[in-house]
């Protein structure tokens, strides 16, 4: 490993940040692990506003099933609205910036009415109830965090799912969650052309559905076909709707959302959230890794279908009364300076953003933060994916100008929120270095094989040793896969532990880096896409007979998708027409986000004699590099070499 430099934090923004050095740092990490309830009692009691106390901070004995605060009562929806009014509610809680500059400035006086409506538009119009679950299939604009806190409020779990998702991926999301009403729009403003998703959820929506209600917002206006008794137009029911709606008094561990992600079997799970642990952490490390203060202006540019769009545009923002960006549009339209033009215009302090983003920004528009006024930035994010250096480097120093942190945040969907990541006014940073555990995370790199941490200089499993407010719950409908997916695969002292399916390093100064998935999850644009997700839907393509996908790495989007496949035709007559054909496939079943960047069609797959398909062997070919592994084993090794040909020449 070669020594990366180090930037130290900006000393003006340590003098008023939360945690202003390291020694502060280690003694809040070192007062979580002396005692973990009293740290976390601590935090729920002071950052939260209880309905009912609870009883019990931690409850492990149905291990890994936990329960944080048991007891406790309270709504997510009043953390993130009521509790703000008095004291905030003429502050602008969601500043909504349009596809084509049309600006919203919602108070928070306003988000209540808002939310609040929208909550009796749910109970009175469309019988939804506590324990429902709600689908959102939504473009970026107000009413999508509305949808969302209206849902929280009356105790309905919300599934969102990402506006690039097909009809297929969104009918099995549906059926998985056996979900009553999907909340839709008609579409939305992106770049030049109507962006539409009315005809996704109809095409969703087939007999048998459990859904019996289909909400829909206007938006862009463009005419969609309506199917009578299922459904409602917005604009018509919003106007009678009272804008008061007392919050459902919701346990602690009530679930909150599900969120369906990728796994290394073709199955999406819904991975499950519950209330106060959730909301807690949301809040804290908006707090603690953003450092949010009470007249900044915080900007995500994630989508909410996304868990980055749950916790840092909605619930962490909102739940600490913080102004929140949405933005409806695309960053490079009209042009890559969007985004700086709108921090500009905004004076944005926090600015959380992608490294496939970041990528595209400085390929598009190297010298376009210069054209703006980036003065009110202070602390900028990145996440998704692991950063490479130049890409960091650019963002250090031609939108931080040198003078912001860089929070290179690691989480996933099951984290709920931040798991490692610096701290802005304490860690000293190195460029593409996720860091340190954020305070009370307890995560450690171990050796899957012994279970213990490794020593600096080595690398290892990422894994939690210890369960965390905002944990993931459980997967939706499935007890047994919860449990295999994170706990099967790791075990510290006699004990499983959370593994979150990557692999990372220690510096010789003990700093983590995240190097990538260690399962056959790769990472596309910062989106996360099940290899076996991606060969179910090429599979039913009637003359695929056999295909293996792996990742390769990508200029722009980290990874790319690279799909081998072996035809039922001894030939084709115009191969670029097959693969377009295949790829149709792909958008059909899963959406534009899974199209392959790259296909070869080839005579038979590197396998093992008990037939299992050597990824390894694939991945390194798609890389161009030698094949070093030993292939004496395979079924028929020859295939190997007749692959490399094709690809690599
Ligand atoms: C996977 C989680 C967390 C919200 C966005 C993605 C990768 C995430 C980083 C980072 C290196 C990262 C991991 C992780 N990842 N952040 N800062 N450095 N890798 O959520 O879809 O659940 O994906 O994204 O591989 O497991 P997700």
């Amino acid at each position: 490993m070669s020594k990366k430099p180090i930037f130290q934090p900006n000393p003006e923004f340590s003098k008023t940040a939360r945690i202003k050095n390291m020694d502060e740092y280690y003694a809040l990490q070192n007062k979580a692990i002396e005692d973990y309830e009293v740290f976390w009692g601590g935090y729920a009691k002071e950052k939260l506003d209880w309905m009912e106390p609870f009883d019990t901070v931690l409850d492990e004995s149905k291990f890994p099933f936990v329960q944080w605060f048991n007891g406790g009562k309270l709504n997510v929806s009043s953390q993130c609205i009521d509790r703000h009014l008095d004291t905030r509610g003429e502050k602008t809680a969601i500043l909504f910036e349009g596809d084509r500059g049309d600006i919203q400035k919602i108070t928070y006086n306003a988000l209540s009415k808002n939310v609040n409506k929208f909550a009796n538009l749910l109970k009175e119009d469309l019988g939804v109830t506590k324990g429902d679950r709600v689908v959102i299939y939504m473009p970026m604009i107000p009413e999508a965090a509305y949808a969302m806190l209206a849902c929280a409020r009356i105790g309905a779990i919300h599934s969102i799912v990402f506006g690039g998702f097909s009809s297929e991926a969104l009918k099995d999301r549906i059926e998985d969650a056996q979900a009553k009403v999907v909340i839709t729009a008609d579409g939305a403003f992106r770049k030049t052309k109507p962006y539409m998703l009315k005809p996704v959820v109809d095409a969703a929506i087939t007999k048998d559905s459990s859904i019996e209600k289909v909400l829909v917002v206007e938006r862009n206006n463009e005419e969609v076909t309506w199917v009578e008794g299922r459904d409602v137009s917005y604009t018509a029911l919003i106007k009678n709707k009272s804008d008061i709606c007392e919050a459902e008094v919701m346990d602690a561990e009530d679930p909150l959302f599900l969120l369906y992600t990728s796994g290394s079997t073709g199955k999406p799970k819904g991975v499950q959230h519950n209330s106060a642990g959730y909301i807690l952490w949301a809040q804290m490390t908006m707090e603690w890794v953003f450092d949010v203060k009470e007249e900044d202006t915080f900007w995500c540019t994630a989508d909410v279908g996304w868990i980055t769009g749950h916790t840092y545009i909605v619930y962490g923002p909102l739940a600490m009364g913080a102004t929140t960006v949405m933005f409806e549009g695309v960053i490079t339209y009209p042009d890559a300076g969007r985004p700086w033009k709108m921090v500009q215009e905004h004076k944005i302090n926090q600015f959380y953003t992608a490294p496939t983003a970041i990528r595209v920004l400085h390929k598009m528009g190297e010298n376009e933060p210069k054209n703006y006024d980036l003065s009110s930035l202070n602390v900028l994010g990145t996440v998704g994916e692991p950063i490479d250096p130049p890409a960091w480097k650019w963002y250090y120093e031609q939108v931080g100008n040198s003078t912001c942190a860089i929070v290179d945040t690691y989480w996933q969907t099951e984290t709920g929120g931040h798991i490692i990541s610096p701290l802005p006014g304490a860690t000293p940073i190195k460029p593409a270095c996720a860091t340190f555990p954020v305070p009370g995370i307890m995560a450690e790199i171990l050796d899957p094989k012994t279970g213990k941490k490794v020593a600096n200089g080595e690398s290892g499993y990422m894994c939690i040793t210890r369960p965390w407010p905002s944990m993931i719950r459980g997967v939706w409908g499935d007890e047994e896969r919860f449990i295999t997916s994170y706990f099967g695969d790791v075990v510290k002292d006699g004990k499983p532990v959370y593994f979150t399916g990557d692999g990372a390093n220690y510096d010789e100064d003990g700093y983590i880096t995240i190097t990538g998935r260690t399962d056959d999850v790769i990472n596309v644009s910062g989106h996360r896409m099940g290899t076996a997700e991606v060969e179910a839907a090429i599979k039913k393509h009637n003359n695929v007979a056999e295909v293996a996908v792996v990742g390769k790495p990508h200029a722009l989007k980290g990874e790319g998708i690279f799909a081998y496949v072996v035809l039922k035709s001894d030939s084709v007559e115009d191969e670029a027409l097959e693969k377009k054909a295949i790829n149709g496939v792909i958008k059909t079943e899963i959406g534009s986000i899974a199209l392959c960047d790259a296909m070869v069609f080839v005579s038979g797959l590197p396998k093992t004699r008990s037939g299992k398909i050597m990824r390894r062997i694939l991945r390194s070919i798609a890389k161009g590099e030698a094949i070093t592994q030993d292939i004496s084993t395979l079924e028929d090794p020859s295939v190997v070499a007749q692959i490399s040909k094709m690809v690599n020449g």
